[in-house]
């Protein structure tokens, strides 16, 4: 979907030929030895760095700039309001691994260690693969997540899925993949791309994929509806940037926040659109805007998502608890004497806005490093892939992996395929 609006952080742009900026260089190892007084005299780590930049082009981080330079990165994210807990996340630090092979593998471990279902356990995680080299190519990952359902097109037009996910499924197609056409919730292969350019496709197995099927407290009915969602969201296509050097393949993850399933995934008129599926099962009028059925209908799904997180043992927060955690967060930064960049349309739910604190107040906006950005190309990868007989990938609108800002005014039309889903002899 496109955003208006919306604009390219500068450091979305970057040029994959040009060596390390060793002033970047020098910014971090300065921040990261000024919150870790005990790591020694920044000044002997930067007379190295420079040295091995002047001799390579780039530098190696030591593990334990790595680890600092995620946890900041995270901590960077101003569309992100679950920060509190920054310095939690767990590095994997998987810089040896390039083979898409063992890529994969290391992907797998990384969702069972991230979701955890025999523990009941979702905690945040990140692989850092091998780091980008000046001029030279690296391996990818083309889906912008980890785990995505497939939008598969029908002979007739209409969608059988997720639509977000359609050209990429397209794609898919074209390399081979078949699915499950007629599952509303076909999990996507992996598609990683070596650093020759060959792309290798594969199906994640069942055990590496937590998925928790949507009831309601007390609407019997609900659990009818077949619906489920994943419990792990987990990033695949943003670039990580420490101190000037990038990692092409770094994937991360949380928790959800309910309203990213609840009021997004399952209710956008160009996602799964099931608004009005629930507002009839609810008998509400549907006749007139003014009757609030899709709030009523909003509401009841986003309750039925929360609850079935909890009956299954996944974590999951609702958008009021974790809006007084991002407040709670700020105030403690603040105390550190830290700004927290954050984007209001970002930070405020797509539900109840006003109904939580986040709302109720304005932000610092800011670029500060490390960062994780999303940069066109692999924001047009993880939308459509690359079809095999071209070479780049077509232009495609600008959009975003959290949940995502106003959508624009016109929303395209229903187009009914959610009665085709659940509507089914
Ligand atoms: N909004 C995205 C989705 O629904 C996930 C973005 C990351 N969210 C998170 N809670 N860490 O799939």
């Amino acid at each position: 979907m496109s955003v208006p609006g919306y604009r390219d952080m500068p450091g979305q742009q970057w040029d994959p030929r040009q060596p390390v900026d060793t002033r970047e260089a020098e910014d971090f190892l300065d921040l990261f030895h000024r919150e870790n007084p005990q790591r020694g005299d920044v000044r002997e780590r930067l007379a190295r760095v420079v040295d091995e930049i002047a001799e390579t082009g780039t530098y190696t981080h030591t593990y334990a700039e790595l680890v600092f330079g995620c946890r900041v990165a995270w901590r960077n994210a101003s569309r992100c309001i679950g920060r509190l807990y920054w310095r939690s996340l767990v590095v994997r630090d998987l810089r040896k691994v390039g083979a898409p092979d063992e890529i994969f593998e290391e992907l797998v471990r990384h969702l069972r260690l991230a979701g955890q279902r025999e523990r009941n356990v979702i905690r945040p995680v990140i692989s850092v693969f091998a780091q980008h080299v000046p001029g030279r190519a690296s391996a990818r990952l083309w889906n912008e997540q980890l785990i995505r359902y497939a939008g598969h097109r029908e002979p007739d037009g209409l969608i059988t899925g997720d639509p977000r996910n359609t050209q990429f499924t397209e794609t898919l197609q074209q390399y081979g993949w078949r699915g499950k056409p007629d599952n509303p919730f076909d999990v996507l292969p992996l598609a990683i791309e070596g650093p020759g350019g060959d792309v290798n496709l594969y199906d994640l197995p069942e055990h590496a994929v937590w998925e928790v099927p949507i009831e309601h407290p007390t609407l019997r009915w609900f659990a009818e509806l077949g619906l489920r969602w994943h419990a792990v969201p987990a990033i695949a296509n943003m670039r990580l940037t420490i101190g000037g050097v990038d990692y092409p393949l770094a994937p991360f993850n949380g928790w959800y926040m309910g309203t990213e399933i609840g009021a997004r995934n399952l209710a956008d008129p160009d996602r799964y659109n099931l608004l009005p599926v629930i507002a009839e099962r609810m008998g509400l009028d549907t006749s007139t805007e003014r009757s609030l059925w899709r709030d009523g209908a909003l509401l009841e799904l986003n309750r039925a998502v929360l609850w079935s997180f909890d009956q299954a043992g996944a974590r999951i927060s609702d958008h009021h608890s974790e809006s007084e955690r991002f407040l709670a967060h700020i105030a403690s930064e603040e105390r550190a004497g830290r700004e927290v960049p954050a984007d209001w349309s970002w930070i405020v739910p797509p539900m109840s806005g006003s109904t939580t604190g986040v709302f109720h107040r304005y932000y610092h906006e800011a670029d500060q490093r490390p960062a994780f950005y999303l940069d066109s190309e692999a924001r047009d990868l993880g939308r459509r892939g690359r079809s095999p007989n071209t070479a780049e990938p077509s232009e495609a609108p600008p959009s975003c992996p959290f949940h995502e800002p106003t959508p624009p005014a016109t929303p395209p039309e229903p187009r009914g395929w959610f009665g085709r889903l659940f509507h089914r002899p």
